[in-house]
């Protein structure tokens, strides 16, 4: 499948999808969000990925948010479907996503550009990248759950604030903050976010989606993070790979996970 603004490439078992729009700072526009949702659909599916990485093209920007062009004349109904439907085909999609996905954070990541990152399962930075949720200088609010992931990882005060003040934070910060996990230069960025992949991808595909599945459902109100542990739990009993990955330890060898 091609694409016309996103650039995809797959090494063993690991795709680097990338963000192209630099003329734009890779804002997300209709066409970015359908084009996403679509190669993360596909790359789930395919049992040879085990990881997914996320960046943005050029030197200066992960995502610089939203398409502000696309939606400045847009009616409240209009503005509140936008957020509802890009929730769901990719801020929500990604969080849920079976596959890890982790945010490789190369520049500016502001609005729907952090929201994105946010989205994904953690987020590395380099340390030129500057952050920040700055919707209120537009008159508006994060409207792709940046309400309401951003206090998740940072605490409720910090993201008042951030939000509060349309502040930009550096990577630094961001790191003392727990937004990201680490900092790197910014040639060391997609090496060192391979050799974390490449160590997912060592471990069973299947427990991994079923942790993604168990540490998401925590966030949820209506739902028993515990309840969900339980039954995940369980459910890896019965795969190939809990077999697989026992065995391997008795045996005192190497697992080769099937994936099943
Ligand atoms: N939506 C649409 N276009 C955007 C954009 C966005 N979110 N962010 C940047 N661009 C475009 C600019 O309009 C400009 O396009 P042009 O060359 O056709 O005029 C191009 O990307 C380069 O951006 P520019 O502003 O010239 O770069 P800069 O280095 O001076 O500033 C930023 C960088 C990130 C500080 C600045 O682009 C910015 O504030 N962007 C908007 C951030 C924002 O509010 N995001 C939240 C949106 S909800």
């Amino acid at each position: 499948m091609s694409y016309t603004n996103i650039l995809v490439t797959k090494k063993e078992t690991i795709a680097t999808v990338t963000i192209n729009r630099p003329n734009k700072l890779n804002a997300l526009n209709k066409d970015t969000i359908a084009e996403l949702h679509s190669v993360c659909k596909a790359l789930d599916k395919d049992k040879n990925i085990k990881a997914i990485l996320l960046t943005g093209s050029g030197e200066k920007a992960f995502v610089a948010g939203a398409d502000i062009a696309e939606f400045a004349n847009f009616t409240s109904k209009q503005g509140a479907k936008l957020a509802a439907k890009g929730q769901e085909t990719l801020f929500n999609f990604i969080e849920n996503l079976s596959t890890p996905v982790i945010a490789a954070i190369n520049g500016f990541a502001l609005g729907g550009g952090l929201e994105l990152a946010m989205a994904c399962h953690f987020r590395i930075a380099s340390d030129n990248a500057k952050m920040g949720l700055p919707e209120v200088s537009l008159g508006v609010i994060p409207g792709y759950g940046g309400t309401q992931r951003l206090p998740q990882l940072i605490g409720k005060g910090r993201a008042m604030e951030l939000i509060m003040t349309a502040s930009m934070i550096n990577a630094e910060k961001a790191e003392a903050y727990g937004l990201v996990n680490h900092v790197t230069t910014l040639e060391e960025l997609l090496p060192y976010c391979i050799k974390l992949a490449s160590k997912i991808s060592n471990n069973s595909s299947v427990a991994i989606k079923y942790a993604i599945k168990a540490i998401n459902a925590g966030f949820i109100h209506d739902v028993d993070g515990y309840a969900t542990e339980i039954k995940a739990f369980g459910t890896c009993f019965g795969t190939r790979d809990f077999k697989e990955g026992t065995t391997a330890f008795l045996e005192k060898r190497k697992a080769n996970f099937p994936g099943a």
